[in-house]
């Protein structure tokens, strides 16, 4: 019998995938800077803060900016992705992915979000699966980005848990990182070639099952 007592979902990329709407808003900005973006280059983004995604959108264009000018294009970026994830529907939710919370929470495992992203409580509305989590941390809630556990730490924290009962699910390096530096076991989403240092590698949570969970 395995000791896992909560499973602790990332959002962009696990539950659904935003990364789309954030390409269109940042290569949007991009092009206003004339800063060459492309969607391999955006793959760099995922799992890291929004700041921090911009400062690698001004190093590829080498363009230097005051504190004040990026503050100002972070938030003209998100105004643009808000409006995007504004018009989601549960449709966009990843295959499987509200079928294994379910399942979790039906055996008794709690469920946390896990997310980067300020904008979680838009998209788990637009979705409608706030109420699936037992507790939701996000980019609101931490001072430090993946591959800092802070996320992942206070997920475990929220559910009365410790590390070594959870499992996080990670679509991002970053963010099998930050499980790993926090003690806890991982599950990656996406390819094992990417993702190599998690535990067990799915394609996506439609793969995944309470046996593969009992397992790990
Ligand atoms: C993460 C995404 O979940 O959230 C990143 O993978 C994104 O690409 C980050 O930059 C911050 O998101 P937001 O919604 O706060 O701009
Ligand atoms: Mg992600």
């Amino acid at each position: 019998m395995s000791n896992i007592k909560a499973c602790i979902f990332d959002l962009d990329g696990v539950i659904v995938d935003t990364a789309v709407y954030h390409f269109k808003a940042w290569k949007r900005l991009a092009d206003e800077l004339g800063i060459n973006f492309t969607e391999h280059d955006n793959e760099r983004l995922k799992g890291v803060s929004r700041v921090r995604s911009l400062e690698i959108i001004l190093e590829l264009g080498d363009v230097t900016k005051t504190e004040a000018e990026q503050q100002e294009l972070a938030t003209r970026k998100n105004a643009w992705y808000v409006e995007m994830i504004n018009r989601m529907t549960p449709a966009e939710i990843l295959p499987g992915a509200k079928e294994f919370l379910e399942a979790c929470r039906a055996a008794g495992i709690k469920t946390a979000l896990g997310s980067a992203s300020k904008n979680s409580d838009t998209i788990l509305a637009k979705i409608n699966m706030a109420h699936l989590f037992d507790a939701i941390v996000d980019g609101n809630h931490v001072s430090k980005a993946k591959p800092d556990p802070e996320v992942f730490l206070k997920g475990a924290e929220a559910l009365g848990v410790t590390p070594a009962e959870c499992v996080v699910f990670e679509d991002a390096i970053a963010g099998v990182d930050a499980a790993i530096n926090g003690g806890m076991k991982v599950v990656g989403i996406g390819s094992p070639d990417v993702l190599n240092k998690a535990d067990l590698v799915v394609s996506g949570l439609d793969k995944m099952s309470l046996e593969k969970l009992d397992k790990l």
